[in-house]
């Protein structure tokens, strides 16, 4: 019998990368595919372990290549589609937002384009709670699938623009589709540009830790295995045309983030220092995940235990952050950044 193809698009990333694992190794009898082009978010050192897998393939391919993605789908007839590929950071889409328009909204709708002509049994955009705007620091708010998408950043708008390409595709064509909108995640092989990643691998270089503002802005933190396992939840059994929000309830200041981590690390809060604020940072996130956990998901981690586990990584993982920080970027990190 033939094996199902499930297309995974941006699986050299951190949630992509961590998804591709997660499915090549709980389902033999699926054909997993991983459609990335290796922006600088993107290895496939990650997929060492997995990479000569009889159930794994590698496609170097940029979503918002017409002719590319379509002879890719007329080759291989996917069954489902899983499109994580996206420029994903807040601070790059307000130096360079143009690339953040061609490959989060373009390159979505020339995969929706691929899906529609091809016959699929699911597509999955994965999206952000990014998109719903922001929360006051009201704790009893939060965000449902019904609150109105007031994105802020370029990020969050091309996002957001994508989420209404998919849901027009849905009612348009028909297209069987999920939107799943996630919280801030972690976990291993986390990007250093990110908060959680840049402060553990900053500490432990001894090195000051940027914190933007007064630290007072709060995320919602969820650790990246559970989100895969929400994804793959929605994919099997999300009833089609239907949003679902994804997060477990984990709030915390980012100050009480970075303070966090310097303490696991045993180091000095002297690390800390604050910086001129992102422009129109979000002040708050928070997740109501009751829809999702209604179909059967339940967060596996808490922030406690997430946030040593991850440190813990990042400490027997040296090798992969480090080589990150010591290529391209460096330019990045001083172009962004007035500390040293
Ligand atoms: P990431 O930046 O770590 O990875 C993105 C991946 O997409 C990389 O492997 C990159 O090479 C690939 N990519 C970029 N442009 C491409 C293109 N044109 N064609 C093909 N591949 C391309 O991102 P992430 O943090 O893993 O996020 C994955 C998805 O989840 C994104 O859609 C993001 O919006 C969403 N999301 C992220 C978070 C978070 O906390 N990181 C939270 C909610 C939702
Ligand atoms: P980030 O990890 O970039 O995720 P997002 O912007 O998608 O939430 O940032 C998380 C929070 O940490 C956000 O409120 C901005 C803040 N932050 C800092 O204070 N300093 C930094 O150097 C970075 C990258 C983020």
């Amino acid at each position: 019998m033939n094996k199902e193809k499930v297309l995974v698009t941006g699986g050299a990333g951190f949630i992509g990368g961590n998804f591709v694992q997660h499915m090549v190794s709980k389902y033999p009898e699926y054909q997993i595919f991983n459609l990335d082009l290796l922006t600088y978010a993107g290895d496939l050192v990650k997929h060492k372990e997995i990479e000569n897998a009889d159930n794994y393939t590698f496609v170097k391919i940029d979503i918002a290549d017409r002719e590319a993605v379509m002879s890719l789908f007329k080759a291989e007839k996917f069954d489902y589609v899983v499109h994580f590929a996206a420029e994903s950071h807040v601070d790059r889409s307000i130096t360079h937002p143009e690339i953040f328009v061609k490959t989060n909204v373009m390159g979505t709708q020339v995969l929706l384009d691929a899906a529609k002509a091809n016959g699929i049994k699911k597509f999955v955009h994965v999206s952000t709670d990014e998109v719903y705007g922001e929360l006051d620091f009201d704790p009893t708010t939060f965000f449902t699938e019904e609150t109105p998408l007031q994105p802020n950043s370029p990020y969050s708008a091309s996002k957001a623009s994508s989420d209404f390409l998919v849901r027009a595709y849905h009612e348009t064509f028909g297209l069987p589709v999920n939107i799943t909108r996630c919280s801030n995640n972690y976990g291993p092989y986390h990007f250093p540009e990110k908060l959680i990643p840049l402060t553990i691998s900053r500490v432990l270089n001894e090195q000051k830790v940027p914190v933007y503002g007064d630290g007072k802005n709060i995320r919602d933190w969820l650790h990246v295995k559970d989100h895969c396992l929400a994804i793959d939840l929605v994919m099997h059994e999300g009833i089609n045309g239907e949003v679902y929000n994804v997060g477990g309830h984990n709030e915390k200041t980012n100050l009480e983030v970075v303070q966090t981590i310097i303490k696991e690390l045993g180091k000095s809060e002297e690390l800390i220092e604050f910086v001129t604020d992102r422009l129109g940072h979000d002040k708050r996130y928070a997740i109501d995940p009751t829809k999702l956990q209604a179909l059967g998901w339940k967060p596996t981690y808490n922030f406690d235990t997430g946030i040593a586990q991850t440190i813990q990584w990042y400490l027997d993982n040296k090798e992969w952050w480090e080589q990150i920080l010591n290529g391209e970027y460096r330019n990045y990190f001083s172009d962004q950044y007035s500390i040293k």
